[in-house]
């Protein structure tokens, strides 16, 4: 197969697709790589590596659709790409039709048939290629560090001649795979943590990492598919109400609580935050679905009136792009693999993709259109519940 990486456009964007470990996997299985000039550069990897793997560089992004079978991106096509798109390609990236069906349809229309890698299940022979646990696994960890740089003190405990230093106080609201690695890293700086999660089945999980687990009156938030269910405004008000104290008492509140194809739940109000020490820090790592604080400004760091300082920068494995770009290609490749298995291998090989087969979980949950049409298509709920 030939397979084509073009340069990510997104503004902000510095991961790749592809990185020259997953390129050279992908050669020695005997398919063609086309990487566009500059593609790997924002993070840290230059043609010539590239090329080193096996790969051919292209001077641009239509060259290296012309002749892709698979065009792998990182981003949704924005709508100036879409054009690149023929009918027949197979584009693979991460496109959140959940939160914008709209490109979805566009790419739809060019013909080409698309899976999205956000879509991907939460199950056990899947976990090699989800790449929204890979990319919050480096979201969890790059949120403390940049929570323990805004709050300008030190995380663990010092006795120093000068005297003693205690620790800094962490909450992190919501223990999935970005709460969990944000536990982890807190715990490693040397800071007490607390946690909260509104799945039971989370507290043993919170606790094996050595944080305290809060126990408030909101408990059985358990959803589909392992992910917590949307709460009720009044559930969400109590629980709003039982975290008033731990966020007044923490110096740095990692919040990454979420679900699915919905807002991101209000844990932290106004008053709340007026409430929090001059200095404290929010990071709210559910900015891009609404935020968790009240005062989030998705994409910027703002500082409340009593000084709390509130961080809804956009994006975080971008900034942390090439353990990100290696994590997101090897869950890439893992897919290939799996499409070229079950489904590509002989079809493309007569010139005919051919029906999805329907029996494979992976590939029908992914697909998001297939030869021009939009396969996988929000309800008018789930699309009144995000844009709520
Ligand atoms: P997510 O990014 O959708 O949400 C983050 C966390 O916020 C979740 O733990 C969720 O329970 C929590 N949350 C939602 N509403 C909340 C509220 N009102 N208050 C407090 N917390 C709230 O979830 P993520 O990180 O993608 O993982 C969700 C689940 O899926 C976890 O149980 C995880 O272990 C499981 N999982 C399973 C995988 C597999 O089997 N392949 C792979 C990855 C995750």
């Amino acid at each position: 197969m030939y397979i084509g990486v073009p340069r990510e456009t997104k503004s902000g964007e510095r991961r790749v697709a592809l990185v020259p470990e997953t390129v050279a996997k992908l050669v020695a299985k005997g398919h063609s790589i086309a990487i566009e000039s500059g593609a790997g550069s924002a993070a840290q990897m230059p043609d010539a590596v590239y090329e080193a793997a096996g790969a051919e560089i292209k001077p641009d992004a239509q060259s290296v659709c012309e002749a892709a079978d698979f065009v792998l991106k990182i981003s949704a096509p924005l709508p100036e790409e879409m054009r690149l798109l023929r009918p027949g390609t197979v584009l693979i990236a991460q496109m959140m039709p959940l939160i914008d069906p709209e490109t979805a349809g566009r790419v739809a229309e060019t013909g080409a048939t698309s899976f999205s890698m956000d879509l991907m299940p939460r199950i056990t022979r899947a976990q090699s290629m989800d790449v929204l646990s890979a990319m919050s696994t480096v979201s969890g960890y790059r949120a403390v560090l940049q929570g323990a740089l805004l709050a300008e003190r030190f995380f663990p405990m010092l006795m120093t001649a000068a005297g003693t230093i205690p620790p800094a106080k962490v909450l992190i609201l919501g223990a999935g795979v970005a709460g969990l690695q944000a536990i982890a890293t807190a715990r490693r700086l040397g800071a007490v943590v607390q946690a909260f999660d509104v799945r039971p089945a989370s507290r043993e999980q919170v606790e094996s990492l050595g944080a305290g687990f809060l126990s408030l009156p909101v408990t059985d938030g358990e959803g589909e598919g392992g992910y917590a269910r949307a709460m009720a405004d009044d559930e969400e008000a109590r629980e709003r109400q039982a975290l008033e104290e731990p966020v007044r008492k923490a110096d740095l509140v990692i919040s990454t609580a979420m679900v699915p194809g919905r807002r991101a739940p209000l844990l932290v109000s106004r008053e709340m935050v007026a409430a929090m020490h001059p200095g404290s820090v929010v990071v709210d790592l559910a900015a891009e679905t609404g935020g968790n604080c009240e005062l989030t400004q998705p994409g910027e760091v703002v500082v409340s009136d009593g000084g709390v300082i509130i961080d809804g920068r956009l994006n975080l494995p971008s900034t942390m792009p090439l353990p990100a770009s290696q994590l997101f290609s090897r869950n890439l490749v893992t897919f290939l693999d799996h499409m070229f298995k079950v489904w590509v291998g002989e079809a493309k090989a007569k010139g005919d993709l051919g029906d999805l087969p329907q029996d494979d979980e992976i590939l029908r949950s992914t697909c998001v259109s297939f030869g021009g049409n939009v396969v996988h298509q929000p309800t008018a709920e789930r699309l009144a519940a995000v844009q709520r």
